[in-house]
């Protein structure tokens, strides 16, 4: 029987240790989908956003604020805040309504009725299983709007 030759053996042990690095090395990280799409894209946003209306107009601390609107003007509602939800989380949509501040100017919004929506926001998406960590993006995306909805 021939011994294998000491080339042989090392070529082996190369083989060996070369093929142990690879499959060790880290998998290959995998990019997050955008919050967006975490959120079901248009379709699931829209839904959302429903949700959260339906909340609102029933919410007895903010209803007084929308009693007066037509079904288009809440449809027209609806589907500004969608816009601008998917155009805020990296959507492919473009928000045209009016910015922030000039949209509550003279509406004297409370804190109390600032955090009354969030809950409202919080309520649909729960209902909707969005998962923790995309709820908590999406309300640090829309946290920065408060200085210009509140008391103006
Ligand atoms: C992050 C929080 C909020 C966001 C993202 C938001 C977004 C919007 C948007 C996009 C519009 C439509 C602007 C336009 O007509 O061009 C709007 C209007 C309005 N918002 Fe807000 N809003 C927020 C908080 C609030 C709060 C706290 C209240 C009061 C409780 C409120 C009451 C209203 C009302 C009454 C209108 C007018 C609706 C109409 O004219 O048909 N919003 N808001």
């Amino acid at each position: 029987m021939r011994r294998i030759s000491g080339w042989g053996t090392l070529l082996v042990f190369v083989a060996v240790t070369v093929g142990a690095c690879a499959s060790m090395r880290p998998p290959t990280p995998v990019a997050m989908p955008s919050l967006y799409k975490r959120l079901g894209g248009r379709e699931g946003i829209a839904i959302v956003v429903n949700d959260f209306a339906a909340n609102m107009v029933s919410d007895p601390r903010v209803n007084d604020r929308f009693k007066d609107k037509k079904p288009a003007e809440l449809e027209a509602f609806k589907s500004k805040v969608a816009d601008q939800i998917c155009e805020a989380t990296g959507g492919p949509c473009s928000y045209y309504g009016k910015d922030m501040k000039t949209a509550h100017e003279g509406m004297r919004i409370t804190e109390a009725e600032w955090n009354a929506t969030v809950e409202n926001l919080v309520k649909a998406l729960d209902k909707n299983n969005v998962d923790a960590r995309s709820k908590q993006e999406l309300l640090a995306a829309l946290g920065p709007m408060k200085k210009d909805i509140v008391g103006q």
